[in-house]
């Protein structure tokens, strides 16, 4: 039974679910780091988390048990996709479950800064009435801009605008249509819209764009007065040119939920006047909670037991329905992948899939991926899967191309697999009778055999008496032969033929050198594939 591990706090709606699903088990271990997080992640399948544990490569390094990763939030920041990617193991997010959360915290931020609801609270305890002292602004009539017009960046909006606040903000995605549809009024970069916001928030995400994406020379841009919000990541504003700016009066206001590094409990701006401050509270509700929890509880269960992959943050989704349509094509392309690795040694230097009939109607580029997977497997260490088989060939210089043919041939779909290496070019078909995959063709020989389980493929002279003899053979090594396909090129005798046994147990290295002595036997390899009913897990095996 797949193994759950719960990483952060998690609101027991989801945790409910995996108990009602009756196949998952769970276990909560929160506050974990360093090597207490690696050593546990190695002992499930799936992990479930928020924003505060911090799964990174050290601490994915070397985990060959770990498929999925589902964050109950939006940010994956706290998660190293490209090792867990590397490593074959898939990140999902559940996006839109917090965002009206964080959009009304957003509001709250900017109401409380006007109003400046917490000094004055904080005066009236210590025994003051500042009536004076704490004079506000109105949000109506005043323009607010928005940097970041995703989900949350749009539903800033659209509360911002009830407000009777004018809202213009900049997005590279956003179209102007959409923008004027929603009523804002679209900037072409964030500089041209800094002088006119009397209040400024931002809902990107933290990458290298937008790091510092407001830093002095931007604070000097805008209007005298000028309060920030950020409830998207730390480290969008400079957090020096915010104090700058606070210490010049430029800035009247500023309030954070996130920060450069959390947990944050220490930061020049804590203390400061104009400054409010929350512990990454933006998606903090009841309701958020139970959405994110719920949701990301359903994608690792979805996973599990169907192989599903929705919402995936490092792969294009699979979902149930697609991969039903599609599992037996990309099993035949996984099992051609993990033959061809087996027949040559060599390491490839290029490969390609060619896509005959029926089968070009499918996503090809996902069944290439699953002939890379099996291709690699053989090779690494860890899983390989469509996710992140692409990033290993690439990582090797291998080349992947593909080609597609609608012209129903011989079969209504056939999978051809060829890969080039610095001595040969090995090569194979396959396609399904029924939902089985069958090896249809070995290099330019046409052959009819289970693509499952012990395969010796051998290359010999058709000539009379060598089936007999390698029959013979195998029975003095006490193998058994379950099947039996010879194939050659012309139907004339005399010339090279392909054989393919499917065994019943692994023969004994002398059995192959015995067999590699055979006077009409070129070359032999024995191939190890997954028996006839096993798929990898992300094939929902
Ligand atoms: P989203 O993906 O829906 O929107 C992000 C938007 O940013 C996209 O439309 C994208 O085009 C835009 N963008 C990217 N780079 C940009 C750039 N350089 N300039 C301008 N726009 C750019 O994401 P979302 O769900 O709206 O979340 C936004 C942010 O809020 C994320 O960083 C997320 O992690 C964070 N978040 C924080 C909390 C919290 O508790 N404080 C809760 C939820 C989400
Ligand atoms: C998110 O990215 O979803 C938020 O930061 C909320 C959270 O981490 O809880």
């Amino acid at each position: 039974m797949p193994r759950v591990i719960v990483l952060d706090p998690l609101s027991q709606d989801g945790l409910d679910l995996f108990e009602s699903a009756g196949n998952i088990e769970y276990e909560i271990r929160t506050g974990l780091s360093g090597d207490d997080l690696k050593h546990a992640l190695s002992e499930f399948d799936g992990a479930i988390c928020r924003s505060g544990v911090k799964i990174t490569a050290q601490s994915l390094e070397g985990n060959r048990r770990l498929k999925a990763i589902a964050r109950a939030g939006v940010g994956t920041d706290n998660i190293d996709k490209d090792a867990a990617t590397r490593q074959g193991i898939v990140v999902m997010n559940t996006p839109g479950g917090n965002t009206i959360s964080t959009a009304e915290h957003t509001i709250a931020l900017m109401l409380a800064l006007s109003r400046s609801i917490h000094p004055a609270y904080q005066s009236l305890i210590e025994g003051r009435w500042d009536r004076k002292l704490y004079m506000g602004t109105q949000l109506a009539g005043k323009t607010l801009g928005i940097i970041g017009l995703g989900r949350i960046g749009q539903a800033v909006a659209t509360r911002a605008l009830a407000l009777e606040m004018q809202v213009i903000g900049y997005d590279p995605f956003l179209s102007t249509q959409r923008a004027k549809d929603l009523g804002i009024t679209t900037c072409d970069s964030p500089k041209d819209m800094l002088p006119e916001v009397d209040y400024l928030t931002v809902h990107t995400p933290l990458n290298d764009e937008t790091r510092n994406l407001i830093d002095k020379e931007q604070v000097d841009q805008m209007k005298r007065g000028v309060r920030l919000v950020n409830c998207a990541r730390g480290g969008i504003y400079n957090e020096e040119a915010l104090v700058e700016g606070l210490k010049s009066g430029k800035i009247a206001g500023v309030a954070l939920d996130v920060y450069p590094s959390e947990p944050c409990t220490d930061s020049p701006l804590f203390g400061m006047p104009g400054v409010l401050c929350t512990p990454h509270l933006g998606a903090s509700t009841e309701e958020a909670q139970t959405n994110v929890a719920v949701e990301a509880a359903e994608l690792l269960i979805d996973f599990f037991t169907t192989g599903a992959i929705r919402q995936s943050v490092n792969m294009s989704p699979l979902d149930p329905k697609t991969l039903e349509g599609m599992r037996g094509a990309l099993n035949v392309a996984y099992r051609l992948g993990m033959l061809l690795a087996q027949v040559d040694h060599a390491p490839p230097i290029s490969c390609k899939v060619s896509y005959q009939g029926e089968v070009c109607k499918k996503d090809t580029s996902l069944l290439s991926s699953s002939f890379a997977a099996g291709l690699m497997q053989h090779a690494m260490d860890c899983e390989v899967n469509i996710v992140n088989a692409g990033v290993l060939l690439r990582e090797r210089g291998i080349e992947l191309i593909e080609e597609r043919s609608t012209d129903p041939g011989e079969f209504s779909s056939l999978i051809t697999a060829e890969v080039v290496s610095e001595h040969q070019t090995s090569c194979a078909s396959g396609t399904l009778f029924g939902s089985k995959p069958r090896l249809v063709r070995k290099g330019e020989f046409r052959v009819e055999a289970s693509l499952d389980g012990i395969l010796l493929l051998f290359n010999h002279r058709d000539t009379p008496g060598v089936i007999g003899k390698v029959g013979a053979l195998f029975g003095k090594h006490r193998v058994n032969i379950a099947q039996m396909s010879v194939g050659r090129v012309s139907d004339q005798p005399g010339g090279q033929a392909v054989g393919v046994l499917s065994l019943d147990s692994q023969p004994p290295a002398e059995a192959l050198r015995e067999l590699l002595s055979l006077d009409a036997i070129s070359r032999a390899s024995i191939v190890k594939l997954p028996a006839a009913n096993e798929l990898p897990a992300w094939m929902g095996g």
